[in-house]
C-alpha cells in the first residue's frame, strides 16, 4: 500500500511514534488518500518499459498532454515533474523576479509559496473566504488602498515594490472567486497563475466562466499529479494555457532551455523539469479514469454529509462550487474553533486507525515567511482551529466510510 510520507509523519506524530519508522498498517488502517489504479496503468507502463522510452522523451508524454488539453478544452499543456515545478516555471516565464511582490493565500500547501521564493520574489499573504480560498475582497482592498498604478504596472506605495502576480489556489477542490480576481488583475496589470493542483476535473459555476475547467481561467494554470491527487503519476505536474507563446517558452524552460539539442546551445538557463515517459504512461491511464473518480468523490462526499447530519459538535464543510467541484478533499469542521478539541478528535480517530490531518498551518506564521507582509488572516486561523481532512480515497469502501462516521459520531459520547 502506498502512503504519503507527509501524511505518515502526521500520523506517526499523533501516535507518538518515531518518524522514519513504518506504522502498523494492519488492523484495517483507513488512509487519508491513496491512489486508485484500476485501469490501463500497468499496460501503459509496461509499454513504456518494453519500448525502452522511460525518460524525458517518448510518446506517452505527448499523448498525456494532448488528452489533458482535450479534456480541459484548452489548446496547450506542458507535462512537468511536479506542480511545484509548474508554478515555478510560470513565475519565471511571466518575469516575476527579485523583489517583486506576489499575492498569495496564507491557507495553502507550502509549495505555492516556495515557488515565489525560488524567484527571489516576496509573498504578500491574504486571508481566505468562506470556502478557504483567497479572499478576493481583501485583495481588492489592498490594491485600492495600498498600491498605485504607474503606467503598465502596480506598485505597493509603502515599499515601492512592483506587484506582479497573484496565485489563487482552489483549495481542496473548491473554487476561488476567479471573476473578481480576473477583473482586478486586468485593472492592476497582474498575472494570474491559477493553482489548480487540487481541483482537476472541477468546472466553474460563475456565469462568466460557467463550464470552464479549473486551471483554464488564469493566464496559466497548474495541475499536480502527486500521490494524493485525484489522479496521480507518482509525482508530476502540468502547466496549461491557451496561449501558445506562453506554453512554448514554458516547455523550453522545462527542458534545460535547449536552443540546439545536438550542439547543446542555450540562450537562457532552464530546468530539468520535464515529465518522464514512465510518469506520463501512468498519467494517461489515470486520466481515462478521471470522470469516474470525480463521480465517486461526489458520491462519497454526499454519503459523509448524510451520515454525519446529526453530529452534535461539527459537520462536513460544503463546496461553494456545488456539484461542479471535483470534491477532492473532504473537510470536517468543528462548530467552533477549538484547536485542543481538534487535536483530541484527531487522536481519537488515529487510535481507531483512521488517518486524518489538520489543514495546513498558516504560511505567514511559518519561519521562512514570517518576515513578509500579511493581512489580517483571522478567518484562515479559525478554519485552522476547526477543520480536519478525513479519508477521501476513490477506493474507499462504504464499510470504511461507515467506520469513519461511527467514530466521528461517537467522539463526544466516548
Ligand atoms: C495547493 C497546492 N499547490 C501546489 C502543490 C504542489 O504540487 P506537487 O506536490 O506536485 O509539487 C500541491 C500539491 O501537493 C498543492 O496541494
Amino acid at each position: 500500500m502506498y502512503l504519503l510520507a507527509r501524511d505518515l509523519d502526521i500520523s506517526m506524530r499523533m501516535q507518538g511514534l518515531e518518524i522514519g519508522g513504518i506504522p502498523n498498517m494492519g488492523d484495517g488502517l483507513i488512509c487519508l488518500s491513496v491512489p486508485n489504479f484500476c485501469g490501463n496503468e500497468r499496460k501503459y507502463v509496461d509499454e513504456a518499459i518494453d519500448t525502452e522510452w522511460v525518460s524525458t522523451a517518448g510518446a506517452f508524454i505527448g499523448r498525456f498532454e494532448t488528452e489533458m488539453a482535450r479534456k480541459l478544452e484548452i489548446s496547450q499543456a506542458c507535462a512537468c515533474q511536479s506542480g511545484t515545478a509548474g508554478l515555478h516555471l510560470c513565475l519565471r516565464h511571466f518575469g516575476v523576479g527579485a523583489g517583486d511582490l506576489v499575492l498569495v493565500p496564507t491557507l495553502t500547501f507550502i509549495a505555492s509559496i516556495n515557488a515565489v521564493l525560488y524567484q527571489s520574489a516576496e509573498p504578500v499573504f491574504f486571508d481566505c473566504d468562506d470556502h478557504m480560498c483567497i479572499n478576493a475582497d481583501q485583495v481588492e482592498a489592498y490594491l485600492r488602498h495600498e498600491c498605485r498604478i504607474e503606467g503598465e504596472k502596480t506598485v505597493e506605495i509603502a515599499s515601492g515594490k512592483t506587484v506582479k502576480a497573484v496565485i489563487p489556489v482552489h483549495v481542496f477542490g473548491d473554487f476561488c472567486d476567479m471573476a473578481h480576481l480576473m477583473r482586478l488583475a486586468e485593472e492592476y496589470h497582474l498575472v494570474v497563475i491559477e493553482d489548480a493542483t487540487e481541483s482537476l476535473g472541477g468546472t466553474f459555476t460563475q456565469k462568466e466562466y460557467v463550464g470552464r475547467y479549473a486551471g483554464t481561467v488564469g493566464h496559466a494554470g497548474v495541475l499536480s499529479f502527486n500521490g494524493n491527487k485525484i489522479i496521480t503519476t507518482g509525482g508530476g505536474g502540468m502547466v496549461v494555457s491557451s496561449d501558445a507563446a506562453v506554453m512554448e517558452h514554458i516547455r523550453y524552460l522545462s527542458q534545460q532551455a535547449k536552443d540546439d539539442a545536438l550542439y547543446s546551445v542555450h540562450e537562457e538557463y532552464g530546468y530539468n523539469y520535464r515529465m518522464t515517459n514512465l510518469q506520463a504512461a501512468l498519467g494517461l491511464a489515470q486520466l481515462e479514469e478521471l470522470d469516474a473518480f470525480v463521480e465517486i468523490k461526489l458520491r462519497n462526499y454526499k454519503r459523509y454529509c448524510e451520515k454525519l447530519e446529526g453530529c452534535s459538535y461539527g459537520g462536513m464543510l460544503p463546496f461553494g462550487g456545488g456539484e461542479a467541484s471535483n470534491h477532492w478533499f473532504y473537510s470536517f469542521a468543528l462548530q467552533e474553533p477549538d484547536a485542543a478539541k481538534r487535536d483530541r478528535l484527531m487522536r481519537y480517530l488515529d487510535e481507531r486507525h483512521i488517518q486524518v490531518r489538520p489543514i495546513w498551518k498558516l504560511n505567514h506564521t511559518q519561519t521562512p515567511f514570517r518576515k513578509y507582509r500579511a493581512m489580517d488572516c483571522g478567518r484562515a486561523g479559525s478554519f485552522y482551529d476547526r477543520v480536519i481532512n478525513i479519508p477521501c480515497s476513490t477506493n474507499l469502501t462504504e464499510e470504511q466510510q461507515n467506520r469513519v462516521c461511527e467514530a466521528l459520531l461517537a467522539f463526544e459520547k466516548g
